[in-house]
């Protein structure tokens, strides 16, 4: 799996398109996430299919939307995933949220996960949002450790003790919102984006002579996080690319990892149910 991708929450199906050719024809990238949620697995494939990059050079990654948790929902939803991307095989399919409440009905879909991996439709399986006690239900239930925890995860929220609980577990952590996300999309007021603004980074990016978005995505490269800041503007898809020329000293990191305030500017996993059946 690369270690960096590109993210496209609230890009809409035409520009996703776009972005993605652009991103893997003319900026180096070969990871893309999206999910069902997004409205937008369409674009990618269409982008992945108009880009010059053959499908097996390019690491796709879906989600599975929470109205479609238990066994048959979950059969039919990774079709139709399939068929919106113009694939036969995903490279990864991740459980969006664990949902609050539904515990039966979660090792049901974990357990349809592991079919969906075994039929070849994805060659990795794993989970987003979870919390510990998520990732121990499903270790009670089944044999399959799941292969990545995507989390909302940056500077402000560094989230160490459910990094060290996966490390333990052999499960890649993935982060998203890397930058801090948009402002919008949790319902409530838009927050202001405390990250790209923050003055401590500014004088790291001024330093090495990059910019703050660059050596957030930089700090995660450099802690082991799988990492797919999202925009859909090509200037800032490029620029969040080039972050192999450049390393973080160790004063840096120490820095950077001094920023922790446990500061979460999406759900809480605990509390979400959004678009979850009733029952
Ligand atoms: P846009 O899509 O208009 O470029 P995250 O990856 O944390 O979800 O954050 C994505 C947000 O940060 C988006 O609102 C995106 O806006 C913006 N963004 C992405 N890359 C950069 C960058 N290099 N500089 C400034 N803003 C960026």
């Amino acid at each position: 799996m690369p270690q960096l991708g590109l993210g496209v929450w609230q890009a809409d199906d035409e520009e996703t398109e776009e972005i993605v050719r652009f991103a893997l024809d003319d900026a180096g990238y070969r990871s893309i996430d999206t999910a069902t949620d997004y409205g937008n697995e369409a674009g990618v494939g269409r982008g992945l299919a108009a880009s010059g990059v053959d499908r097996d050079d390019v690491f796709i990654t879906t989600k599975l939307w929470n109205a479609e948790h238990g066994r048959v929902n979950t059969l039919a939803a990774v079709d139709t995933s399939l068929s919106l991307l113009g694939l036969d095989h995903l490279d990864l399919y991740l459980i969006h949220w664990p949902l609050v409440g539904h515990e039966e009905r979660l090792v049901e879909t974990w357990a349809t996960m592991i079919e969906i991996q075994g039929a070849g439709k994805a060659r990795s399986i794993g989970v987003s949002n979870f919390e510990p006690h998520h990732l121990d239900l499903l270790a009670a239930h089944t044999d399959v450790v799941p292969a990545v925890n995507q989390v909302e995860l940056h500077p402000l929220l560094q989230q160490r003790e459910l990094r060290s609980y996966c490390a333990e577990r052999g499960i890649t952590v993935e982060a998203w919102s890397p930058l801090g996300g948009s402002g919008r999309g949790w319902g409530g007021e838009p927050h202001t984006n405390q990250l790209l603004g923050n003055p401590t980074l500014a004088v790291i990016a001024e330093k090495h002579g990059k910019s703050i978005a660059q050596v957030i995505i930089r700090w995660h490269l450099q802690s082991g996080i799988v990492v797919i800041p999202k925009s859909s503007r090509t200037a800032r898809v490029a620029q969040n690319a080039e972050v192999f020329d450049f390393a973080l000293d160790d004063e840096d990191m120490a820095v950077i990892n001094g920023l922790d305030a446990g500061r979460r500017f999406g759900a809480h996993p605990d509390e979400l149910n959004f678009g979850a059946p009733a029952s």
